[in-house]
């Protein structure tokens, strides 16, 4: 049996790791790869799902960071900073605490989920709520990073896309190819551009015989990409890629167009119903954010875009875990309460229907 070893170690040729390169990982990567029948059923497409949830912090985040800390602590950094709605300052604080350092990390005041909360205040992350929405903390962030000492470890640091791409070598090599169509969550669209050059990578080197379209998603009440233009005050109940200026928004453009890709938007109400879907159909529990490259595909599936047969890989980019009062929400709206009895096998027998 292999045994895993994060994604420095074990694609360290591809990512530039020398013997004396600084390795600070928490075993990241080498998620898993699932058939999701029921998708399957639904669509006409042959789907997959890279359940991304299943990295050490809960998100994909992880494979950005082990670079990203990494390379911090090889230029001498003592602290990190970042802007986050969650995820990246879950991670963040992790890694900087398996490193011994710190990690700053600014969040948008009351909007991100409390999993996500706890996580950095555990790992003893500097945490520091800002009145004002994650465009706003990343413009502080690359500010900060500018005229002081801490290095900046968002996704417009190159590091993180370079960690962040692994994910397409490991589909690859999952699958024995690409997929002819890729779909993701879309937020600062840094992960969309790194799934890009992963497969552009493999197809480059003869691994894999074709690029996946890049189908990103975002939510609607925040689609800068799919509007073509800035959202100042981005909302949707998912809360991870609530963002009105995506930062790699150039890079995205450009993936894109090279891959026939798309960018679409899809309603807070498709998100919940694709993450039910997802949970009670497949077994996978993801937070709302990861489930709109599930709307994307169904809502894409419906349009008629999706050949029958064609093989799809979704990215859901976090566990459910990070913000779990939403699988207890009901399609009609309401909070599930579980039944209680007393502790008596008739009883349970009875609520059950067994009798
Ligand atoms: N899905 C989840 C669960 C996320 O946390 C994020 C981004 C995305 C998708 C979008 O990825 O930004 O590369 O397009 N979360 C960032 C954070 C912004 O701070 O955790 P992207």
């Amino acid at each position: 049996a292999h045994v895993w070893r994060g994604v420095l170690r074990e694609y360290a040729d591809r990512l530039g790791v020398t013997e004396t390169s600084t390795v600070v990982t928490l075993g990241e990567g080498g998620t898993p790869l699932l058939p999701a029948p029921a998708l399957s059923r639904r669509t006409g497409a042959d789907v997959w799902v890279k359940f991304e949830g299943m990295n050490p912090t809960g998100s994909f985040k992880d494979r950005g960071m082990t670079v990203a800390l990494s390379r911090a602590i090889d230029h001498g950094a003592k602290a990190v900073i970042c802007a986050s709605t969650g995820n990246t300052s879950a991670s963040a604080a992790a890694y900087a605490a398996h490193a011994g350092i710190t990690a700053a990390v600014l969040v948008p005041e009351g909007k991100i989920a409390m999993g996500k909360l706890s996580q950095a205040v555990a790992h003893d992350g500097r945490l520091i709520q800002i009145r004002g929405n994650f465009d706003e903390c990343l413009e502080i962030a690359r500010e900060l990073a500018e005229s002081y000492p801490v290095h900046l470890v968002n996704s417009v640091n190159p590091d993180r896309i370079e960690g962040q791409k692994t994910a397409a070598y490991e589909i690859v090599e999952q699958l024995g190819d690409a997929p002819d169509f890729h779909f993701i969550p879309v937020g600062n669209a840094g992960n969309y551009t790194a799934y890009t050059r992963g497969y552009r990578e493999e197809a480059e080197r003869g691994i894999s015989t074709r690029v996946p379209r890049m189908f990103g998603f975002q939510a609607a009440g925040s689609a800068p990409l799919v509007r073509g233009e800035i959202v100042k005050n981005p909302e949707t109940i998912a809360t991870a890629i609530r963002i009105g200026n995506p930062a790699s928004w150039h890079l995205a453009l450009e993936a894109r167009d090279a891959t026939d890709g798309w960018f679409g938007a899809v309603e807070d109400d498709k998100i919940l119903t694709a993450q039910k879907i997802l949970a009670a159909e497949v077994g996978i529990f993801v937070e709302p954010g990861s489930a709109a490259s599930v709307a994307g595909l169904l809502d894409r599936a419906e349009a008629g875009v999706i050949p029958a047969g064609a093989r799809v890989v979704l990215t859901v980019t976090g566990h459910g875990l990070k913000d779990p009062h939403w699988g207890l929400r009901q399609t009609d709206g309401t909070q599930a309460e579980p039944t209680v009895v007393d502790a008596s096998t008739g009883e349970v027998a009875s609520v059950l229907g067994l009798v």
